[in-house]
Formats: structure tokens, C-alpha cells, sequence
């Protein structure tokens, strides 16, 4: 490696976020509810060269285990992400990101008037219409939902 690259370090223990689209890492990060303040070490890759995508972003979190639904609601902004579990810096566990049948409470519906928006406490729940592009439907009210208008919930 010549010294005009850059390296990113390893990380002893944690989750390594790979093969996200490029410019959809601080999405990713949003989407955990991550904000910086948590005292973790965290590295952060945007736009860096990809054999396979051309560009991708890269989230690294030391000391994280994701659970399985972090690693669906990752699906929402990154479907094609790998996510590698580290211990002691050897990848023991490469996940896939997987969008569920049905995404409940995570999204607001955009629909002001849907059941969901109302006083009644029910849930939101929207159906996976296609993944790519992104299109979700609310059970309730029937309204579909785009990627951008997930992200903008972020
Ligand atoms: N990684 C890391 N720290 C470690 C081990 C791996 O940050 N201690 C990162 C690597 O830099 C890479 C990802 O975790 O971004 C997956 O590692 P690995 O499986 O070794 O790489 P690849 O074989 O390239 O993965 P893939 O097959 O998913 O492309
Ligand atoms: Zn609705």
C-alpha cells in the first residue's frame, strides 16, 4: 500500500457495516439511533473505491453487537449492506440485511388522516412492495411510500 492511501483500521470487536451504497452511511447510522455521543469508537467511510459497487460506504462500531432487528432496519436504507460480527479482529459471523415482510413501528405512514397517525395507539405497519426501488404500503390506509420518504423520517 503506497502512502497516498488511506487505511482504514481493523477493529478488535464489534460490527463492520460493508458494501453500503455509497452516500448512505450517516443513513445507516441514523437509522441505529447512533448519534456520536456514545462513547463507542467509530469509523465512518464514505464513497471509498469498491471492486464490486464501483463506490461504497463502510460503518465501523467497536464494541456493538447488532441485533436482528437492527440488522432489518439497515435493510431499509442499505438492502445489499454485509454486516461482519469481529471478535478478538476475526470476522465470526457475516449477516445478511433482509427487508421483513412487513415493518411495523418503525415509519410513520405519510398520510396525516391514517390510523396510525391518530390518537389510537395502533402501530404502524407498512408491506414491502418491491425493494428496489423502494416501495412501501401501509396496511392501514393504503398510502405507498418511497425511499426518500423514509429517509426523510431519519
Ligand atoms: N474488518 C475489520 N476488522 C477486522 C476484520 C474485518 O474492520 N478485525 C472489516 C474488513 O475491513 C471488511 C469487512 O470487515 O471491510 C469484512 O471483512 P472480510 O470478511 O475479511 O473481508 P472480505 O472478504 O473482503 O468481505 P466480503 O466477502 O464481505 O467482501
Ligand atoms: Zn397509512
Amino acid at each position: 500500500m503506497s502512502e497516498r492511501e488511506l487505511k482504514v483500521s481493523k477493529i478488535k470487536d464489534g460490527t463492520v457495516i460493508d458494501h453500503i451504497r455509497g452516500g448512505y452511511a450517516l443513513d445507516v447510522v441514523k437509522i441505529l439511533g447512533i448519534t456520536g455521543k456514545e462513547k463507542k469508537i467509530m469509523t465512518i467511510a464514505i464513497n471509498v473505491p469498491s471492486k464490486r459497487f464501483g463506490v461504497k460506504d463502510i460503518v465501523k462500531i467497536e464494541g456493538k453487537a447488532l441485533n436482528s432487528q437492527e440488522v432489518n432496519r439497515i435493510a431499509l436504507v442499505a438492502p445489499h449492506a454485509s454486516i461482519n460480527i469481529i471478535h478478538d479482529y476475526t470476522v465470526v459471523e457475516k449477516l445478511e440485511v433482509k427487508l421483513p415482510q412487513a415493518i411495523e413501528g418503525i415509519i410513520k405512514c405519510v398520510n396525516p388522516c391514517c390510523i396510525s397517525n391518530s390518537d389510537e395507539l395502533v402501530l404502524s405497519k407498512f408491506y414491502v412492495k418491491t425493494e428496489e426501488p423502494l416501495i412501501l404500503k401501509c396496511h392501514y390506509c393504503g398510502v405507498t411510500l418511497e425511499q426518500t420518504d423514509v429517509l426523510k423520517q431519519l
